[in-house]
């Protein structure tokens, strides 16, 4: 079977249509897998999926993470990270902001996992549009189009990437949590964390493509190795400005029933906070383990 995939004018979120990912035979998977690993961002349009056809799909890929905040993860299913505004009995049911920065998945652990998939089972609406839409850059592209001047400054440079930096930034600090139950749950998960601090090159090489890609992110770099706090502070902007042009950003509109797989190490991603309850965002995401290799 020929995919039918519908491409945006973005180097990633290209959307792939008239699939059942319940009922894939192989070479149709073997399709998607190159894919993937082709374009980092990819879109799958209507699918039904319960959270077993999920993991179901998802392990075909590779294994699994947990997501390291447990609280956040599916009773029944604790390989599903349930991100979500909803409440029950006063309490959240997922995390409601992850993910407001420009980012890649679990940057602080040693070998971030490889890919993360979404599924949207409730997407908030505003009568006129769908809210809470997710924004994807490629880092890959980013790397392959940087002026040489940057593209030196940043090979062989690796980074301190600072869980306290980043508390700060999104605000999630202890003072803020006094006073509220859910950032209680985010900043006691965040300290059970080991590395508060983790050394990170800028630029990677993909494990799987052998593409390079730069691996930056907003908000949480402290300190460029080797560089003094000024241009340490100068290449983390010029950098994210590079990979944050407009032009290069694809900006996923949600439909429930849509499916989005990131590649972790050649994308970032930024989820939109513009919606409330009674808007009602749930979704459903697994993620795919560091390969071996990485
Ligand atoms: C995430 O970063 O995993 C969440 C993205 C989103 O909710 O759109």
């Amino acid at each position: 079977m020929v995919l039918d995939i519908r491409f945006t004018d973005k180097p990633l979120g290209h959307a792939i249509h008239n699939v059942d990912l319940r009922k894939l035979d192989e070479s149709t998977f073997k399709e998607i897998d190159a894919a993937y690993k082709q374009y980092g961002v990819i879109v799958i349009r209507d699918q039904t999926l319960s959270p077993d056809d999920q993991l179901a799909f998802s392990r075909r890929f590779g294994s699994l993470d947990r997501f390291v905040f447990d609280r956040f993860n599916m009773k029944t299913h604790p390989e599903i990270f349930i991100v979500s505004n909803i409440l029950e009995n006063g309490a959240p049911i997922g995390m409601e902001d992850a993910g407001r920065y420009w980012h890649s998945d679990m940057w602080y652990v040693q070998k971030p996992p490889r890919g993360s998939f979404l599924y949207a089972v409730e997407v908030p609406h505003d009568g006129v549009r769908p809210l809470g839409d997710t924004c994807f850059t490629s880092t890959q592209f980013a790397y392959e189009t940087l002026p040489e001047e940057l593209k030196r400054e940043a090979e062989n440079r690796s980074a301190i990437f600072s869980s306290r930096k980043y508390g700060e930034y999104v605000g999630h600090t202890e003072e803020k949590a006094k006073d509220n139950v859910y950032l209680k749950d985010v900043v006691a998960a965040r300290q059970k964390i080991k590395d508060n601090v983790i050394e990170h090159p800028l630029v990677r090489v993909h494990p799987v493509t052998g593409k390079k890609c730069l691996h930056i992110v907003e908000g949480v770099i402290s300190e460029v190795i080797g560089l003094s706090q000024a241009d340490s502070d100068q290449l983390i902007s010029a950098l994210l400005a590079h990979t944050l042009r407009p032009e290069v950003v694809y900006r996923h509109q949600w439909r429930v029933g849509d499916i989005v797989m990131w590649d972790n190490y050649s994308a970032l991603h930024q989820a939109n906070g513009d919606f409330r309850l009674p808007q009602r965002r749930l979704m459903h995401r697994t993620t795919l383990s560091a390969p071996v290799s990485a």
